[in-house]
């Protein structure tokens, strides 16, 4: 696949298979995961990986929905706030960060033939106290994984002309 192709296949899946992924292929993304850029390569970030039907349980109640609760992974990406880049006016770089690593797990996953989704509109708080976060860690991103059991829908985009100047 090339990288366009790559960037439409990959699409927000919100419905999986119960069937568990291979750890060659979880390897692989955390391989594109670990080569991510960040500010100053100070690399702040936690992947962690939630999988039994115990802690399953738990993190659906970080994010009450029923199609997140058809994943069999759940990968909690957090920033550590105490590692990230801090530029001299103050702002922080951690979010940035996350995210570029976060778009590379997803694209590597899409590769893969497996279906991801971002999702940031969680209990970050229970999250934390849940799965013991750091006290300066933060969790930022939930990312369901798994085969997906529904098909990409169409995407919806600016215009070219609406987004260069
Ligand atoms: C930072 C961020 C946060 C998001 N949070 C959620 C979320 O909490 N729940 C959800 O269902 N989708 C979430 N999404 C998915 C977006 O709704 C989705 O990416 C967007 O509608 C475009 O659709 P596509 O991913 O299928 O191309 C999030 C996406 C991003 C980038």
């Amino acid at each position: 696949m090339d990288l366009l192709e790559l960037i439409k296949n990959r699409y927000s899946c919100r419905s999986y298979q119960p069937t568990s992924v291979e750890q060659d292929k979880l390897d692989y993304i955390m391989e594109c995961v670990r080569l991510a850029p960040s500010a100053v390569n100070k690399q702040p970030w936690k992947f962690r990986f939630v999988s039994s039907e115990e802690d399953r349980k738990i993190i659906c109640q970080c994010y009450n929905r029923e199609w997140f609760a058809t994943a069999p992974i759940v990968v909690i990406a957090s920033i550590l706030h105490d590692e990230e880049w801090v530029r001299s006016d103050g702002k922080h770089h951690g979010d940035i960060d996350i995210a570029i690593a976060v778009e590379h797990f997803c694209l590597a996953a899409t590769e893969l033939g497996l279906g991801t989704c971002w999702v940031c509109n969680f209990d970050a708080e229970l999250c934390k106290k849940s799965f013991g976060l750091g006290e300066n860690e933060e969790a930022a991103v939930l990312i369901p994984i798994g085969y997906p059991a529904d098909d990409s829908k169409e995407k919806k985009r600016k215009a070219i002309e609406e987004i260069c100047k």
